[in-house]
C-alpha cells in the first residue's frame, strides 16, 4: 500500500492536498480513508482507490474531501448512465456496479449496527436486490431554476462538503445556488421527465416572471403514478398514468394555474400523453402549515398498486417509491405477522387463528402513512389500529379500510412524538400482540420508544429507512427486546439508502 502523503493531520486545513487509499465506505455513501490518523470522509471515492482530494471541511474528528485525481481506480468503476452525475445530488454509486453498491449497503447497515447499537448483526440477516436498478422510483419532486436558457427542472447539486439544503426538510424552497438544471433522470420512468419538461416551458411563456429573490410561482413539483383501478378478473401491474401536483407560491398563482388549468392540460397531455391527473397546493397565508389543494385534472386522489393491492391516495401523501421492492417488503412483513417464519426458540408466533381465538388479535400500525401495511395486516386477520400525523393520510387510509370491506382497520390521526400521545390513543385498547412502526428516517422519538417498551408486545417489526437512526432504537430497544432477525430491500439503487425491516422479539420474564 502507497504511503499517505502530508500534511500531518492534525495541521490539515480546507484547500489542502492529501494523496490516500480509501478503505471503506461509511454513512451517506462517503469514501472513508485515514491520513496519519485523521479520518477523511470523500464523497464518490470507492474502496481500493488512491485519491489525490482537496480538504473541503475541518471538524475536529474527521476532515471532509472533494476527489481531484483518482490516482488508481478499481475494476468496479463503471461510467454513470446519467449525464449528470457529476453535478447531481440525487445519486451517490451510479459510478459503481450494482453488485458493489449492495455490498457496500450491507458494510455499512453492519458497521452503523456495531458502532451506534452496540449489537451484532443477527445470524437472519440478509438483502433482497432489486431487479430494476434504472428507472424503478415512481416519485420524484423537482425545484425550478431560472436558467439563461428559461425555467428548468433542478435537482440538488452535488456538493462535495454535503448539499447545502439538502436533508432539511424545513427548507421549501432551496436556493438556486444549492439546485442544478436536469433535463434527465436515470431513476424515473421517462415520461415523468418530460411532464416536468413540459411544464417548466409552458411555466415561463404562461406565468409572469417574479422580481430576482421572490419565490418562484411553482416553487416544487412532485410527479408520481396514477396507476388504474385494476376491473376485476384484468391482471394490471403498473402501465397507468401520471399524476403532477404543482406546489404554488401563494393562492394568487394557484387562482391563476386555476384559470388556466384546460391549457395547461392539455400541453402536458400533448407533451406526456400519459398525464391524468394534476393538482395545485398552495397555502392560503405565509407560514400557514396546512396546505389545501385543487384538482385541474382527474380525481381527488391518485391510485397506487403494489402486489396487485389498490389504494387510493391524496397526491401530497406518503407512499412507497419503488413498487416492486415494496411488494417484497409488505410480503415479508406480513410473514413475519403470520409467523410463517422460523423463530429461533421455536415460538410459532402469535399468528391470527380464526378457528381457535374468540377474538382478532390486536396490532399497531405505527407511522401508518395511508394504510400500506395496515389494511393487509388486517386481511391477514388482525384488528389494526392505524396511526400517522398526516391527518389526510389518515382519512384516505379510512376510506381505503372500506373500499377493502375491512372494519377491522381503523386509523388515528396522532402526532407520535408528543408526551404520551400513544398511551391515549391505547386506553380503551386490548394489549397489542404486534406492533409495526415505519418512522420517517429520523426514527422513533425517544418518548415513544419508552411507550413502546412498555406496552411490552410480543413482537415488533421496525420497517427504516435509516441504518443510523435504526441502530440508535434497537439499542434503546434492548432492555426488553432482542433483534432476531434482519432483511434489506435495495429499494433505492444508485443511491446510499437502504430500507430495514427488524424483527424485534421480546426477551423472556
Ligand atoms: C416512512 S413513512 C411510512 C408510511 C407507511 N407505513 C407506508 O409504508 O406507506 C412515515 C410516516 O410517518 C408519518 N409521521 C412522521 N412524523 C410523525 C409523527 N411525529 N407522528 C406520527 N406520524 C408521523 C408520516 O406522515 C409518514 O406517513
Amino acid at each position: 500500500m502507497a504511503p499517505n502523503t502530508t500534511p500531518p493531520a492534525g495541521e490539515l486545513r480546507p484547500g489542502d492536498r492529501v494523496t490516500f487509499d480509501v478503505d471503506a465506505v461509511g454513512a451517506g455513501g462517503v469514501g472513508v480513508g485515514r491520513v496519519d490518523g485523521l479520518t477523511v470522509l470523500v464523497p464518490r471515492a470507492l474502496p481500493g482507490e488512491r485519491v489525490e482530494v482537496a480538504i473541503v471541511r475541518r471538524r475536529r474528528a474527521y476532515a471532509q474531501g472533494r476527489v481531484l485525481t483518482v490516482v488508481r481506480s478499481v475494476p468496479l468503476r463503471g461510467v454513470p448512465p446519467c449525464p449528470h452525475f457529476d453535478l447531481c445530488n440525487g445519486c451517490d454509486w451510479q459510478h459503481a456496479d450494482a453488485a458493489a453498491q449492495l455490498t457496500f449497503k450491507r458494510q455499512v447497515a453492519e458497521d452503523q449496527l456495531r458502532r451506534i447499537g452496540r449489537l451484532t448483526p443477527p445470524p437472519e440477516w440478509r438483502i433482497a436486490p432489486a431487479a430494476q436498478t434504472l428507472h424503478y422510483r415512481d416519485r420524484v419532486e423537482f425545484s425550478f431554476l431560472a436558467t439563461g436558457a428559461g425555467t428548468r427542472p433542478a435537482f440538488h447539486a452535488f456538493a462535495a462538503e454535503g448539499a447545502k439544503d439538502d436533508d432539511d426538510e424545513s427548507v421549501e424552497v432551496p436556493s438556486p445556488a444549492s439546485l442544478t438544471p436536469i433535463t434527465d433522470c436515470k431513476l424515473v420512468p421517462p415520461g415523468h421527465m418530460r411532464a416536468a419538461l413540459a411544464l417548466a416551458g409552458w411555466l415561463d411563456r404562461a406565468l409572469p416572471r417574479r422580481g430576482r429573490g421572490a419565490k418562484p410561482p411553482v416553487y416544487r413539483l412532485t410527479v408520481q403514478g396514477d396507476a388504474p383501478q385494476p376491473a376485476p378478473g384484468v391482471p394490471s401491474e403498473g402501465g397507468g398514468g401520471i399524476s403532477l401536483l404543482l406546489h404554488a407560491a401563494d393562492a394568487d398563482v394557484a387562482r391563476q394555474l386555476q384559470r388556466l388549468g384546460e391549457a395547461l392540460a392539455a400541453h402536458l397531455r400533448g407533451a406526456a400523453p400519459a398525464v391524468r391527473h394534476v393538482a395545485v397546493e398552495f397555502r392560503q397565508q405565509r407560514g400557514r402549515r396546512r396546505a389545501r389543494s385543487v384538482i385541474l385534472l382527474g380525481e381527488a386522489t391518485i391510485g397506487k398498486q403494489v402486489g396487485g393491492r389498490h389504494w387510493r391516495v391524496p397526491p401530497g401523501a406518503f407512499f412507497q417509491v419503488h413498487a416492486s421492492m415494496a411488494g417484497q417488503l409488505l410480503e415479508a412483513v406480513l410473514a413475519e405477522a403470520r409467523g410463517d417464519t422460523p423463530r429461533p426458540d421455536g415460538d410459532a408466533g402469535d399468528a391470527p387463528d380464526s378457528s381457535h381465538a374468540p377474538r382478532a388479535p390486536q396490532a399497531l400500525d405505527l407511522f401508518c402513512g395511508v394504510g400500506f401495511i395496515t389494511l393487509p395486516l388486517a386481511q391477514a386477520g388482525y384488528d389494526v389500529l392505524g396511526v400517522d400525523v398526516a391527518e389526510e393520510a389518515v382519512l384516505a387510509a379510512g376510506d381505503n379500510a372500506r373500499r377493502w370491506g375491512l372494519p377491522q382497520a381503523r386509523f388515528a390521526a396522532a402526532h407520535l412524538g408528543r408526551p404520551g400521545a400513544l398511551r391515549r390513543l391505547l386506553r380503551d385498547e386490548p394489549p397489542p400482540a404486534l406492533i409495526v412502526v415505519d418512522p420517517p428516517r429520523q426514527g422513533l422519538p425517544r418518548e415513544l420508544t419508552t411507550q413502546l417498551l412498555s406496552l411490552d408486545a410480543p413482537r415488533l417489526l421496525y420497517v427504516s429507512c435509516d441504518g443510523g437512526t435504526f441502530a440508535r432504537d434497537a439499542a434503546r430497544l434492548a432492555p426488553r427486546y432482542r433483534l432476531t432477525a434482519l432483511r434489506g430491500f435495495d429499494m433505492f439503487p444508485q443511491t446510499h439508502h437502504l430500507e430495514l425491516l427488524g424483527r424485534f422479539t421480546r426477551l423472556p420474564g
